[in-house]
C-alpha cells in the first residue's frame, strides 16, 4: 500500500473540488476538505468517511491571509506536512465586459487570483519546511487560455493562474515541489446554467469534439496523475480535460 499523503484541496464542498477530495481519499490519502461553505465541506467529508476514506474538514475563505494560514496549521496538524495542494475554489460573475461592475472584476480576480497565490505560497512553506517535496495543482480553464464571451474577469483571473503555475513552477523545482494546471470541463453546479439553457448548451457543445460535458470525476482523475509518481518528470504544464474544446492550433 502507497504511503498516505496529506492531501490539501479547498472548494472542496461540492463539483470538482468535492470529485477530487474523494478520488485521493479513495485511493488511501488524508484529505484536507476546504471550502467557504462550511457546511458543503462537511458533507464531503461525510461522504469520504462513510466510503472508509480519512479527512478532516477546515472552512476557509481562499482570499482571506487568515484562514489559508489557518488551514495550513489544520492540515499540518491533522495529517502532517501537506505533500499535494489542489487550489480549486471558484466563483465566476458573468457580465459583457461593457456592463462589468468594476467591483465584479475585483471580486472575480480576488477569489481566484489571490486565492491560489496564497494557496501557492502556504503550500510552498510548508513543503519546503517539510523537505520532502510536493505537488500543487492550481484549476484554470479554457477561458484563461483562449478568452471567452462574456466573462472578462474570470477569463483575466484563470489567465493569471496559468502564469502563476508556471513561476511557481519555475521557482519550487529546486525544492522538488511540481506546479501544474487543470483546464476542466464538468457537469457541476457552476456549469448549471449552461448545460439547462437549450440555446446556449446547443452552441456550447457544438464547440467540443466530444459533444458531452465532462463529469467531475474524470476531471478528478487528471489531479490524481498529476500529484503521482507516473508525473514526477512534469510542472509548469496545464491539462486541459474538456473533449477538447481547447486545441492549440
Ligand atoms: N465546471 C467547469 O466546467 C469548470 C471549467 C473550468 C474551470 N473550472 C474551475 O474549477 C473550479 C471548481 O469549479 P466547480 O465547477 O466545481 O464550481 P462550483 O461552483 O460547483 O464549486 C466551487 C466551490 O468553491 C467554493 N468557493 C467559492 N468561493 C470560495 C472562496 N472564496 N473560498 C473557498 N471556497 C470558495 C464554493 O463554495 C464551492 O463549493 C473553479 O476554480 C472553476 O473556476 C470549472
Amino acid at each position: 500500500m502507497a504511503e498516505r499523503r496529506c492531501v490539501v484541496v479547498t472548494g472542496a464542498g461540492q463539483g470538482l473540488g468535492r470529485a477530487v477530495a474523494e478520488a485521493f481519499a479513495a485511493q488511501g490519502d488524508a484529505v484536507v476538505v476546504s471550502d467557504i461553505a462550511a457546511g458543503l465541506a462537511i458533507e464531503t467529508v461525510r461522504s469520504i468517511t462513510r466510503s472508509g476514506g480519512t479527512a478532516t474538514a477546515q472552512p476557509a475563505d481562499v482570499s482571506s491571509e487568515a484562514d489559508m494560514s489557518a488551514l495550513a496549521a489544520k492540515a499540518a496538524e491533522e495529517f502532517g506536512t501537506p505533500r499535494v495542494w489542489v487550489n480549486n475554489a471558484g466563483v465566476s460573475r458573468p457580465a459583457m465586459l461593457h456592463k462589468m461592475a468594476a467591483d465584479d472584476f475585483d471580486f472575480v480576480l480576488r477569489v481566484h487570483a489571490r486565492g491560489t497565490f496564497l494557496g501557492i505560497r502556504e503550500a510552498a512553506q510548508a513543503m519546503m519546511a517539510g523537505g520532502a517535496g510536493g505537488v500543487i495543482v492550481n484549476v484554470t480553464s479554457s477561458a484563461g487560455l483562449q478568452g471567452t464571451i462574456g466573462q472578462i474577469n474570470y477569463a483575466g483571473a484563470k489567465g493569471a493562474i496559468i502564469a502563476m503555475t508556471k513561476s511557481a513552477a519555475r521557482e519550487l523545482a529546486r525544492y522538488d515541489i511540481r506546479v501544474n494546471a487543470v483546464a476542466p470541463l464538468a457537469a457541476t453546479p457552476m456549469t448549471e446554467k449552461l448545460r439547462t439553457d437549450e440555446k446556449l448548451s446547443r452552441r456550447f457543445l457544438d464547440q467540443i469534439p466530444l459533444r458531452r460535458f465532462g463529469t467531475p470525476e474524470e476531471a478528478a482523475s487528471a489531479f490524481v496523475y498529476l500529484a503521482a509518481e507516473q508525473s514526477a518528470y512534469i510542472t509548469g504544464q496545464v491539462l486541459s480535460i474538456d473533449g477538447g474544446l481547447y486545441m492549440v492550433s
